[in-house]
């Protein structure tokens, strides 16, 4: 059986150019990490919760930090759309906090993870609409590049899944809490962006 590959932020086969293109690959792929944390039980289900906590924490960073102030510059109406993906935003967090205290084998670990995913979907659908579309309408290819190279380094803080020979699963789960991993996710995205 092929495996299905993912592309990878930094992989050279996939240029990853384009910042719209990128961040619906990351919807995609949380879908895909929801799922398989449903899915899984026991330590399965551990590993795949930690990988969907860190792909949403960076995901939501480099949004936070590339696409939101891009979209309040340069889309009509951009303060109104970004101040409603913030508040999504927020109370996502909240949850995605609450759950990453949680343990996995918790009876209320489900449900709560079951409301996390409809406010992410909805959330994700609502950038996709207000957000991307405009993006990819209004933005030159020279544009769309350079946004993309902030969420490249985003996402190179939380691979969806361990490179082998590159990062143990242990070191993996030794990144720390939500809080830091976005702390460190921001610098890496200014960085990126020279804006440090
Ligand atoms: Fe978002
Ligand atoms: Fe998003």
């Amino acid at each position: 059986m092929s495996e299905i590959r993912t592309p990878q932020a930094g992989d050279d086969a996939a240029p990853d150019d384009d910042v719209v293109a990128l961040l619906m690959r990351q919807h995609g792929d949380i879908r895909n990490l929801f799922d398989e944390v449903e899915a899984a039980e026991g330590d399965a289900r551990k590993e795949a919760f930690r990988r969907l906590v860190r792909l949403l924490a960076v995901h939501e960073t480099a949004e936070e930090e590339v696409v939101h102030p891009y979209v309040r510059r340069n889309v009509t109406g951009g303060e109104e759309v970004v101040a409603a993906r913030l508040a999504e935003e927020r109370s996502a967090k909240e949850t995605l906090s609450a759950l990453d205290e949680m343990d996995t084998a918790d009876p209320k670990f489900m449900p709560q993870l079951l409301a996390l995913r409809a406010d992410v979907q909805e959330h994700a659908r609502a950038e996709e609409r207000y957000e991307f579309v405009h993006i990819r309408r209004g933005t030159d290819a020279a544009t769309l590049a350079s946004l993309a190279k902030g969420v490249k380094a985003a996402e190179a803080m939380a691979p969806t899944r361990p490179h082998p020979g590159v990062e143990s699963a242990a070191a993996n789960v030794a990144l720390g809490p939500v809080a830091a991993l976005m702390d460190r996710t921001r610098d890496a995205v200014r960085k990126a962006m020279g804006r440090d």
